[in-house]
């Protein structure tokens, strides 16, 4: 029987996938939403983070120098739970699709790592720093930054939160290491930001998965990109800020709408 409903779907559906299939440029803004079927918590919403833990005693310059290790246990316990997700299907169609085409820009707000290891696995052989590895805004959780000497280096191995003396110390200068990411109150590194916002001026699309797009300048990389005149595509279960700006607002999970709007194999979710 015909469905008005389903074929208006459709109809847009087709649509969006013609404007991201046109585009030269695309700029891809991911936030927590899109690893939701990894397995990863949102920031805000009923099961997020910020509704059980208080950001400014884990999250900011401050906490860390009054008690560094009741924030590093913090990020310990992020980092298992999150070295036990896998990329669902919606990074691994956007890693495949900015392997495939010229002009695609990952920008996420995720510490998670999952956009890598999706580019990872895209990637093969090949160098691991291609064209699907994205800008990660807000860094990383499997990164170190030292609090002396400001040295970055990638840091897996678990950390020993047992006590003061056992947290991570800078190979090079001794002084103790932080989780490389940013925390509120600070600023976004501006060569980072700075990449992701002139993308953002100069694309044609713009595609929105996943976040409340309430975090600035994170979310303006969105706002940008609209005012320039790209099209605007949105993928939310809910509304956002960024609904109004938004050609198009499909309301679908992550793993659902990406591959389809894509044109990749439709997978089940994460492995
Ligand atoms: P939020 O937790 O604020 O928002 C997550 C968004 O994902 C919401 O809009 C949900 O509706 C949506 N969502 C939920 N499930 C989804 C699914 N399966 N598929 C698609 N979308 C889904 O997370 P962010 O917007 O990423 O900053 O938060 C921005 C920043 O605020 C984070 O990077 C973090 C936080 O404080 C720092 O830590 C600096």
């Amino acid at each position: 029987m015909f469905d008005p409903e389903r074929k208006a779907e459709s109809l847009a559906m087709d649509r969006v996938r013609r404007s991201l299939a046109e585009a030269e440029r695309v700029v891809v803004l991911t936030g927590a939403g899109v690893s939701v079927e990894s397995g990863v918590p949102t920031f805000r919403g009923e099961e997020g983070l910020w509704r059980s833990h208080r950001p400014e005693q884990l999250a900011t310059p401050a906490a860390f120098a009054r008690d560094p290790r009741l924030v590093w246990e913090w990020y310990a316990w992020r980092r298992e739970r999150v070295g036990g997700c896998r990329p669902n299907a919606a990074h691994r169609a956007l890693a495949r699709w900015a392997l495939s085409r010229p002009g695609v820009l990952i920008v996420t707000q995720n510490v998670d790592g999952l956009h890598g290891d999706a580019a990872i696995e895209a990637a093969g052989d090949r160098a691991p720093e291609t064209a699907a590895w994205p800008i990660e805004l807000h860094g990383s959780l499997f990164r170190v930054r030292c609090t002396g000497c400001g040295e970055r280096r990638p840091h897996v191995a678990p950390i020993d939160t047992g006590s003061r003396a056992s947290l991570p110390r800078c190979p090079d200068c001794g002084a103790l290491l932080r989780p490389d990411v940013v925390w509120f109150g600070e600023p976004l590194e501006d060569r980072t930001i700075g990449r992701a916002l002139a993308a953002a001026r100069g694309c044609d699309a713009c595609l929105v998965v996943g976040t409340s797009a309430i975090v600035h300048p994170a979310a303006s990389v969105a706002v940008e990109a609209a005012h320039g005149g790209a099209v605007l595509v949105e993928v939310n279960p809910d509304p956002t800020p960024l609904s109004p700006l938004a050609g198009v607002s499909l309301r679908a999970t992550a793993a659902t709408a990406v591959p389809r709007l894509l044109g990749g194999p439709n997978e089940a979710g994460p492995a």
